[in-house]
């Protein structure tokens, strides 16, 4: 039985994420909730062309990570299609297959969780290349040297253990560890979260350093707007499982249209201090008004809890997408048609 289907042609898209939807039996975040399903991705599609950068932001909860993990066939999905790298992930059975483990790479937010503490980071960077493309001796270490020079990282450095390296070092060596897989595609996970804001940015700009150069195209995951929007050409927004807005990276932080967007905004911080003053002030309420329980509701707007715009619709039906002016489009029902439902009816 074949279970992949492999382009050999590069050409198509990227990722192409549809209906994805991950539940987890129990409830982690609020265990006296009812037993039952906690639905952390709930039907969202993304799409990253080759050579692109797609940054997924949204808070804690809202279902990043899982989608990653799915992505990166790290867990199963309930139900929906993903194609990345011209392998359909979702036909993929117990095993998935070496080829793609190769075309699409992972970095996650703690290098030093990731990089193996008996290693140094000469081995830590030949290994992919070792299991890959079955490279050894001086070839091998040829490659590793170039590596860790397109990372920024000096030749000394791979004689170093992860515990000797500084945070944004340690980083550097766990892209140039995806690197040496030649993936086609990179999952990054708050890739710098755990970084200090100056070396965030040094980050951010070896990876657009590397996109240039490699053409590798990126999901990159993150919390925090003003970074994804720095590292993306593009963002998809998820709020509680969903995608509630999507399109150009600077449209949606000049022109956010889904109010939770707006939301996201005023917690950037601002460089003027009355203006910080206040963005604490709505941080504040924002948090205190909805912790993110486990659940996302399935069926209605999941900003609806907190949404100072909100109609009696919105608690009842997800809103259809509506184009954006500028790019992209928006899923909340101030925009588009006036909604039908059977509740308006009545
Ligand atoms: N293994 C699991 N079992 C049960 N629930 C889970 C599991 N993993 C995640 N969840 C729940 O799924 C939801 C989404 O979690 P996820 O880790 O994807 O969010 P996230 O957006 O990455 O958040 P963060 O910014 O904190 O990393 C949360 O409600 C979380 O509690
Ligand atoms: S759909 Fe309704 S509740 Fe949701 S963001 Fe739009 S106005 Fe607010
Ligand atoms: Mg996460």
């Amino acid at each position: 039985m074949t279970t992949t289907t492999q382009s050999t042609t590069g050409t198509g898209p990227l990722l192409r994420v549809r209906n994805l939807t991950v539940t987890f039996t129990g409830n982690r975040s609020a265990p006296w909730r009812r037993p039952g399903t906690t639905v952390a991705v709930n039907d969202i599609d993304l799409d990253v062309a080759p050579g692109e950068t797609l940054g997924l932001v949204g808070e804690s909860g809202s279902g990043k990570s899982t989608t990653a993990r799915a992505i990166l066939r790290l867990l199963r999905p309930d139900g929906g299609t993903i194609e990345a790298a011209g392998f359909q992930v979702d036909s993929f059975g117990r095993r998935v297959p070496a080829a793609y483990r190769r075309a699409v790479q992972a970095v996650f937010q703690d290098p030093l969780g990731s990089l193996d503490p008996t290693k140094v980071i000469g081995d830590i960077v030949a290994e992919p290349l070792a299991i890959h493309f079955g490279l050894r001796g001086p070839e091998r270490d040829r490659r590793v040297a170039g590596l860790l020079d397109q990372v920024g990282l000096a030749a000394h450095h791979a004689r170093r253990y992860p515990y000797e390296l500084s945070g944004g070092q340690r980083q550097r060596v766990s892209i140039a560890r995806a690197l040496a897989a030649e993936p086609r595609l990179i999952v990054l996970d708050e890739p710098v979260s755990a970084l200090d804001v100056s070396v965030q940015s040094q980050v951010v700009n070896l990876l657009e350093d590397v996109r240039e150069r490699t053409g590798v195209g990126y999901l990159f995951v993150a919390h925090d707007l003003a970074v994804v929007r720095h590292a993306s050409d593009r963002i998809a927004v998820m709020y509680r499982g969903r995608v509630v807005e999507e399109g150009p990276a600077d449209r949606i932080c000049e022109q956010p249209a889904h109010p939770y967007t707006e939301a996201l905004l005023a917690a950037v911080p601002d460089p003027d201090p009355a203006r910080q003053r206040l963005q604490r002030a709505r941080r504040r309420e924002l948090s205190a008004a909805a912790p993110v329980p486990g659940g996302v509701s399935a069926s209605g707007c999941p900003f609806a809890a907190r949404c100072p715009h909100r109609m009696p619709v919105c608690a009842d039906s997800f809103p259809e997408w509506t184009p954006v002016t500028g790019g992209g489009r928006v899923a909340c029902h101030l925009y588009g048609e006036p909604p039908t439902t059977p509740e308006d009816a009545r």
